[in-house]
């Protein structure tokens, strides 16, 4: 089986991840997964069947759910639970955001939840894969995928072929979520950018201080502030990366 040249991009909340992650995998034809798409979707299935997250009671049940539930990607985007649920957009309220902690924290979940992300970036699930040609390099085609998220790049692929940390000031990340709820008309009434700039900063200190695979910069990530960067920007620098770790892969 074809080697696959591995992206770990990781970082706080807004930061840029997917956004840059979906925009590199489209331009050099890699595969792309959205770590954190898996913690909503357990979320989602752990709300719908009313066991809360936040309740330590439920942790030992939460883990076995976790371990019992399939999650595809059919489409870079899109996310299917135990392959007959498209829960993309489901996924993405602050219902499931406001829960997610008590999913992310569970051990349980994560080590079912890593093999799942380890087996995607091994290609142990070539649908990831379909219609991606991935590049030519130095007359060598390479396949890549990128995968975004919190522990990537320290404990999902540690040895992953580039790892990047994405930052930028939480002032801006909360700008950059309210323009984008506006643009997609998803601004819930009551909302404010100081609002979503406290939620980020909750999510993110919880992010960093849990027991289990906390949010951290790995020691061999680079590191890129996209405070005064533009998407193009940020992109174009993670594309010229890849491409110089690529003459030794
Ligand atoms: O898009 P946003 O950064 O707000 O969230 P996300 O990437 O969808 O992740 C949502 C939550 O899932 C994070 O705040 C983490 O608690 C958790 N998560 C995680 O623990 N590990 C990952 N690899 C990805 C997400
Ligand atoms: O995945 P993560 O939560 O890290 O962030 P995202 O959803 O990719 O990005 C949050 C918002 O910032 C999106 O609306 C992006 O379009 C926007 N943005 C950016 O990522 N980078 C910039 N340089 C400017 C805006």
């Amino acid at each position: 089986r074809a080697r696959i040249f591995r992206v770990a991009i990781d970082g706080p909340a807004a930061s840029g991840k997917s956004t840059t992650a979906k925009l590199l995998a489209e331009k050099l034809g890699f595969g792309y997964i959205d770590s954190g798409s898996m913690y909503r979707a357990i979320t989602f299935k752990c709300l719908r069947m009313g066991i809360s997250p936040a309740d330590p009671k439920n942790a030992t049940e939460i883990g076995k759910l976790a371990a019992a539930t399939t999650i595809t990607f059919p489409t870079m985007t899109s996310v299917v639970l135990d392959k007959k649920e498209d829960i993309s957009s489901e996924i993405r309220s602050s219902t499931i955001t406001s829960n997610i902690g008590g999913v992310a924290s569970n051990k349980k979940v994560r080590e079912a939840l890593a093999e799942m992300q380890r087996g995607l970036a091994r290609g142990d699930y070539p649908e990831t894969f379909e219609g991606r040609k991935g590049v030519t390099h130095n007359g060598k085609s390479i396949m890549g995928m990128v995968m975004d998220g919190r522990d990537i790049g320290t404990v999902i692929l540690p040895d992953a072929e580039l790892k990047v940390f994405l930052i930028a000031d939480s002032q801006i990340r909360a700008q950059r979520r309210y323009d984008e709820m506006v643009k997609r008309n998803k601004l819930e009434s009551g909302e404010t950018v100081e609002k979503i700039k406290a939620e980020l900063e909750q999510r993110d200190h919880e992010d960093r201080t849990r027991e289990v695979s906390p949010l951290k910069k790995a020691s061999d990530a680079v590191e890129l502030d996209t405070s005064h960067l533009t998407i193009q920007q940020q992109v174009d620098a993670i594309e010229k990366l890849i491409l110089d770790r690529m003459d030794q892969f």
